[in-house]
């Protein structure tokens, strides 16, 4: 099962073990972080999953569809390494992704 690190909006950072499959949404969310809203449930429609990745998983990462990269135009809190947690799925490849929870817009 992959590793997900996950540091949330006061710094703190917590590693989770993570069922194959499972967004990265699900995984936060199922596991008490209650600062990722995902009011859209996983449909790319609503960028409260917004997520910053660490650099070093980028090539690992799924593409970006438009859809995703348009919700996160609206955000005032986009880098470079921004995505929609509920877009990455987890597996053995992104075992020890390490995500930081982005800012409320
Ligand atoms: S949960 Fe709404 S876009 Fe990810």
């Amino acid at each position: 099962m992959p590793r997900l690190v996950v540091t949330n909006r006061e710094g703190a950072t917590s590693e989770i073990t993570v069922d194959d499959g499972l967004t990265v949404m699900e995984a936060i969310r199922d596991n008490g972080f209650d600062e990722l809203l995902a009011l859209c449930g996983g449909c790319c429609s609503c960028a409260t999953c917004h997520v910053h990745v660490d650099p070093a998983f980028a090539d690992k990462l799924p593409k970006m569809s438009e859809d995703e990269d348009d919700l996160l135009e609206s955000s005032d809190h986009r880098t470079e390494t921004s995505r929609l947690s509920c877009q990455i799925a987890l597996s053995a490849e992104l075992d020890g992704l390490h995500v930081t929870i982005a800012p409320e817009d």
